[in-house]
């Protein structure tokens, strides 16, 4: 193991910088660590909350600007758990500096901004990661090991979906409902976890967007502190058609308006020789369909992925049956960052910037297709 330790300033401290904090502070009781890894600083808007936050997590040095704690000399790894519009600016700024930078998705608030954060970490020596933790829920990555072993065969259909219901009209007008903070609604914000995921299982490529649908459904919302109210300015729920290079034909529906899904992240995909569904909600659950069994005992398998010995990442955690949620993921992922950041391979892949580019690339081909009614071609976004 690399001795060094890996000083990490978290910028952002309420939903994803408190599960990025638990991550950090558990990796280490958990997994064998390539290298060994702590949040030394921490930084966000409220200087009040950022101290109370770095005291709940034992964080040495709480900060009053990003714009300091990116350059800081005791730094070697910038994590970005801010709104969308902050990513470019943050990463940017700590590439320059040399710092390896772990960011949350969507990658940026579009194709142009998103670009200049991919060739920043192309010419720097420094490592990225974006943080698509799905990717490391032990069902999803078990999911991606059936796969590169072939036991779907060809694929012929995926069907994502990911939908909530917490957008209604008496949610205020928040970062996440301005365009130039938040890019785009449900689609930045659920869709790039799906089109991520479409990518990372199937090993391919999305070719193009034959069709693609957003609305706003709740066109004004209240100002956070004020009386008055305002635009929405972004979709509530987004739709689209695509087909992958290899011929497969995929579907991807996003919702915050979908009434009696909480966190309802599913994914299924059909091949020549089976089929696999996850449903986060069910998250330590793979189901399997083997089209290769008898037909007298064929029938869908729910597979507890919680088998120590055989399974993803849960050899870390707890003995099978003992299940594992949302927060151990990330943690997964860290442990993934510090072997590539010790020069090893993490258990299943992660994205960096230039993978999370080409799934930006998608959602950017998908609005075109939504803006002007029109099919798209993949090779036309770039
Ligand atoms: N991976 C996932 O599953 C997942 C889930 C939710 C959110 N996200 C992503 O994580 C990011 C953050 O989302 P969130 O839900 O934690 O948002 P949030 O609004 O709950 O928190 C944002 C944080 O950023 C800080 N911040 C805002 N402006 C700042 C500034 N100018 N300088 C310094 N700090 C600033 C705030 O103080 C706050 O601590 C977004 O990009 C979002 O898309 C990812």
């Amino acid at each position: 193991m690399s001795k060094t330790i890996c000083r990490v300033g978290l910028v952002g401290t309420e939903f994803m910088g408190k599960a990025h904090a638990n991550a950090f502070g558990q990796a280490g009781r958990f997994f064998n660590l390539a290298r060994p890894v702590r949040i030394t600083a921490v930084a966000a808007r409220d200087e009040t909350k950022t101290r109370e936050f770095a005291k709940r997590w034992s964080i040495d040095r709480p900060m009053a600007r990003w714009e300091d704690l990116v350059v800081d000399p005791d730094i070697d790894l910038v994590d970005i758990a801010t709104p969308n519009f902050l990513h470019a600016p943050l990463a940017l700024a700590a590439l320059k500096a040399g710092k390896h930078v772990a960011c949350e998705k969507p990658l940026a608030v579009d194709l142009e901004t998103a670009r200049s954060m991919r060739d920043a970490a192309k010419k720097s020596k420094a490592k990225t990661f974006v943080w698509f933790n799905y990717r490391r829920c032990p069902a999803v990555a078990l999911a991606h090991q059936l796969l590169r072993n072939h036991r779907l065969g060809e694929i012929r259909h995926i069907r994502a979906q990911y939908l909530q219901s917490w957008g209604g009209p008496k949610i205020p007008l928040t970062w996440r409902f301005k365009k130039r903070l938040a890019g785009s609604g449900a689609h930045g914000d659920l869709n790039a976890h799906m089109i991520d995921m479409a990518r990372f299982l199937s090993g391919d490529e999305i070719k193009e967007i034959h069709g693609a649908v957003g609305r706003t459904f709740v066109k004004k919302r209240s100002v956070p502190g004020g009386q008055k109210s305002a635009r929405s300015e972004v979709d509530d729920s987004f739709s689209f058609l695509a087909t992958m290079a290899q011929g497969a034909t995929a579907s991807f529906e996003s919702s915050r308006l979908a009434p009696g899904h909480l966190n309802g992240n599913r994914m299924e995909i059909n091949g020549e020789h089976g089929s696999i569904r996850f449903s986060f909600e069910d998250m330590n659950v793979l189901e399997f369909f083997d089209a290769k069994d008898k037909k007298k005992e064929a029938g869908w398998r729910r597979i507890m992925v919680t088998d120590q010995a055989e399974h993803p990442y849960v050899g870390a955690w707890w003995p099978e049956g003992h299940v594992v949620g949302y927060e151990h993921a990330f943690t997964n992922q860290v442990s993934d960052m510090m072997r590539v950041l010790a020069s090893k391979k993490p258990v299943i892949p992660l994205a960096d910037f230039h993978d999370a580019y080409q799934t930006q690339r998608v959602l950017e081909a998908a609005l075109i297709s939504a803006r002007d009614g029109c099919r798209v071609k993949m090779t036309t976004v770039k």
